[in-house]
């Protein structure tokens, strides 16, 4: 409907359906037999009946008949008829759940991306979301931290940046009321990566020049995309909690970078303020959000309860709130709900597009360029089918290879690792062991107790785990290669899954030691949801493929790439840590002035471990063997609006086919601010015949040089400069240039 009858329905409604569509519920309530507010989750929000049907938003329900039994519901009770804006997390996929958004960035493929993307809006779309809590563009630095899983960028601004607006553009498409669109918030404002000591919710302080240089081009660059919405982040950030932060919402979100959508709080994230010690009671809470310029609530019933006194109060907080309102209406306008409240609800594709089987493949291949080949020695991969394989370990018969957030995903469609091989290779030929389980019980109680789950004691555990171990080195030794299927619990990664040790679990340490033992070639697949530190099982291992959480079409993908049928291609977007005492760790550092260039004591080095990380950025080895050479510059002085070509031979010296991203890297060697030892500014994925030569070419011009001065001008600065080309951030080769 044209703009002024949103306006004009406004102007109709009362102060309470106004507050009401500031309001977040999860959608759950509605689909009670009996709702009665004062029981059940919503009896902690305080919310009243005639709220309930007040609501403009609720949060994570979906499915064609139960989206269209919630809408019905509520409109039968609203006076106005405005529908409900379904929101949901479809973090990593509807039902096809792709791989984890942290292995879905080490693709560097950015068409790739797109694709899944447009696959989950389509999946979800048809089964009611309008609009979808991702992407998650929080830089990540810090590997303790559990949600760096949904870290699509990692840690790097360059690559966020450019992942951030591809997504965006994905789901939201030219226009967000067409089927297979939906509006994409992103999220958490700000800064949420940089949580201390990688302890999820918990403070964030750095300078506003650094926030700027790392933290907010990702965010910038989805909002430079016209995201719909922003969801705020649960820290504080310099002093003051992201959600009700005035300085980050109002000048910085609203006012400089001009953002026109809807900012949502997170989960509860109002009333936490007063947790924070940021505001003395719920009131002054809701009073806090409304004046930095949240405009939903998501599931506190701070503004439910307050906004109105507040509204009488001050005429001032009842045109925010007005603001706010207007903004929602626009967007239910925007998507089309006024006109049709069920959105693209489609039944009929729900049975035929969910799942569908070109869709599958399609994952399939995606899966398999989001592994990243961490150790070949002798080039043990690709596996030879003539040769007998042990497959040993918990993940060697699991269908937990979704990862946490994948929460609409039946993960009983997955297929195990253990049944595909069986399928190629013929029962007879797989020999099978679980060897441990993937965590200890106590391990898992401790998961299971703090999510009030009931939990479970093993009777003489350490036994049974000792016995299991036995077994499959019995199996292991009538094998002539073992294949451990390893990792993470996919409960250890995520929200509020922060951990401060990040190796592998103790129990799967001991299996791999035992079977190191019979001397035959191990190549170990690892499932994880961070990087790990790897120091203390690494050396016993002849190859290890990182294949993170692949979702459902995994193990077709595994089996496929540990065949040789497909060459990883994947490259890290997180450096691994040689150990957790590194964290944070990161490749775009800047210099100390005792940098660690020689092993002498006075330096900025440890005692115990190498300085550098385990496995870099940018890192991940392939079946072919890139030779790179003849770095070649065709000037060495850039000049204003000019440009200086980059040129670098890379050849393909071995008789498979695979792709290869060639990365450029820049160094500004004096500034008036410390400048990085490094930082990534162009990327070329490539597809290699077998033994092919390629001349690959970048352009380097004055743009990518600017960064955040001291005045917070951004500004780049005359002077001499590094350009670095390699196959990852550690590896590459260089040449000076000048800028005048
Ligand atoms: C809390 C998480 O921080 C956020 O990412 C998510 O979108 C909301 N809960 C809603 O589920």
């Amino acid at each position: 409907m044209k703009d002024t009858k949103v306006k004009e329905l406004l102007n109709k409604m009362t102060l309470e359906e106004k507050i009401g569509q500031m309001v977040q519920v999860a959608g759950d309530i509605f689909l009670e037999e009996d709702i009665n507010v004062s029981t059940g989750p919503l009896k902690d929000l305080k919310l009243s009946n005639e709220m309930l049907y007040n609501v403009g938003s609720i949060l994570n329900i979906m499915g064609v008949d139960r989206v269209k039994k919630v809408q019905d519901e509520y409109l039968s009770k609203s006076r106005l008829k405005i529908p409900l804006l379904f929101m949901a997390d479809v973090i990593n996929g509807y039902k096809i759940a792709f791989p984890i958004p942290i292995a879905q960035g080490c693709t560097w493929n950015v068409k790739k991306i797109k694709k899944m993307t447009q696959i989950s809006a389509m999946e979800s779309n048809i089964a009611g979301v309008n609009v979808n809590f991702s992407p998650m563009l929080d830089l990540s630095r810090d590997p303790r931290w559990g949600r760096v899983m949904e870290a699509i960028g990692g840690e790097d601004p360059y690559l966020g940046e450019i992942y951030a607006k591809a997504m965006v553009e994905a789901y939201q498409g030219e226009d967000i009321s067409k089927l297979g669109n939906i509006a994409s918030c992103i999220k958490h404002i700000a800064a949420y990566g940089a949580v201390e000591a990688g302890r999820d919710y918990n403070t964030v302080d750095m300078s506003e020049r650094e926030f700027r240089q790392y933290y907010l081009p990702a965010y910038k660059s989805a909002i430079n995309t016209n995201a719909e919405m922003i969801m705020t982040s649960f820290n504080i950030l310099n002093g003051i909690p992201a959600t009700i932060n005035k300085w980050l919402i109002q000048d910085l979100i609203r006012k400089e970078l001009n953002f026109k959508g809807i900012i949502i709080s997170d989960y509860s994230a109002i009333e936490e303020t007063i947790a924070h010690g940021a505001s003395e009671n719920e009131k002054h809470a809701a009073l806090n959000a409304i004046n930095a310029g949240v405009d939903i609530d998501m599931m506190s019933g701070i503004y439910a309860n307050n906004l109105k006194d507040l509204c009488l109060e001050s005429k001032e907080i009842e045109e925010k709130v007005n603001q706010s309102v207007l903004r929602i209406l626009r967007l239910k306008n925007k998507l089309g709900l006024f006109e049709n409240p069920y959105g693209n609800l489609d039944k009929e594709k729900e049975k035929t597009y969910i799942m569908n089987k070109s869709n599958l493949e399609e994952t399939k291949k995606l899966t398999q360029e989001t592994f990243v080949l961490l150790k070949n020695n002798n080039n043990v991969l690709p596996l030879k089918e003539d040769k007998k394989i042990a497959l040993i370990g918990p993940y060697a018969d699991n269908i937990g290879i979704t990862g946490s957030w994948s929460i609409f995903s039946d993960r009983t469609k997955n297929a195990t690792i253990l049944e595909v091989f069986r399928e190629r290779l013929g029962n007879e030929n797989v020999l099978y062991s679980k060897g441990t389980e993937i965590l200890r019980q106590d391990e898992i109680n401790k998961i299971l107790k703090a999510d009030g789950s009931p939990t479970i004691f093993i009777e003489n555990e350490k036994e049974k785990e000792e016995a299991s171990i036995k077994e499959a080195v019995e199996v292991a030794k009538k094998s002539e290669i073992i294949l451990l299927l390893l990792g993470e619990h996919y409960k250890q990664s995520g929200e509020a899954c922060s951990r401060s040790n990040i190796s592998l679990p103790e129990n799967q340490i001991n299996l791999i030691n035992e079977l190191y033992k019979l001397n035959k070639p191990m190549v170990m697949i690892l499932f994880n949801g961070r990087p790990l530190q790897l120091n203390n099982v690494e050396n016993k291992l002849d190859g290890i493929l990182d294949v993170w959480f692949p979702g459902t079409t995994g193990a077709n993908a595994i089996i496929e790439v540990v065949f040789g049928d497909v060459n990883p291609s994947g490259k890290l977007t997180m450096s691994f840590p040689q150990s957790v005492g590194q964290c944070p760790i990161y490749y775009n550092h800047y210099n100390t002035g005792r940098p660690h260039t020689k092993d002498f004591r006075y330096m900025s080095r440890y005692q115990d471990i190498p300085t550098e990380s385990f496995y870099p950025f940018g890192f991940g080895l392939s079946y072919c063997n890139f030779e790179y050479r003849n770095l070649k510059l065709n000037k060495n002085v850039l000049k204003e609006k000019d440009h200086i070509t980059v040129t670098i031979e890379v050849e393909n010296k071995s008789d498979c086919a695979g792709y290869e991203t060639i990365q450029l890297y820049i160094q500004d060697l004096f500034g008036s601010v410390v400048r990085p030892v490094k930082e990534l500014k162009g990327f070329k994925k490539l597809y290699f015949k077998p033994h092919e030569l390629k001349i690959i070419q970048f352009e380097i011009n004055k743009e990518m040089l600017k960064f955040w001065n001291s005045d917070l001008k951004f500004v780049a600065e005359n002077g001499e400069f590094k350009v670095f080309i390699g196959r990852d951030s550690e590896n590459t080769m260089e040449k000076n240039f000048f800028t005048k």
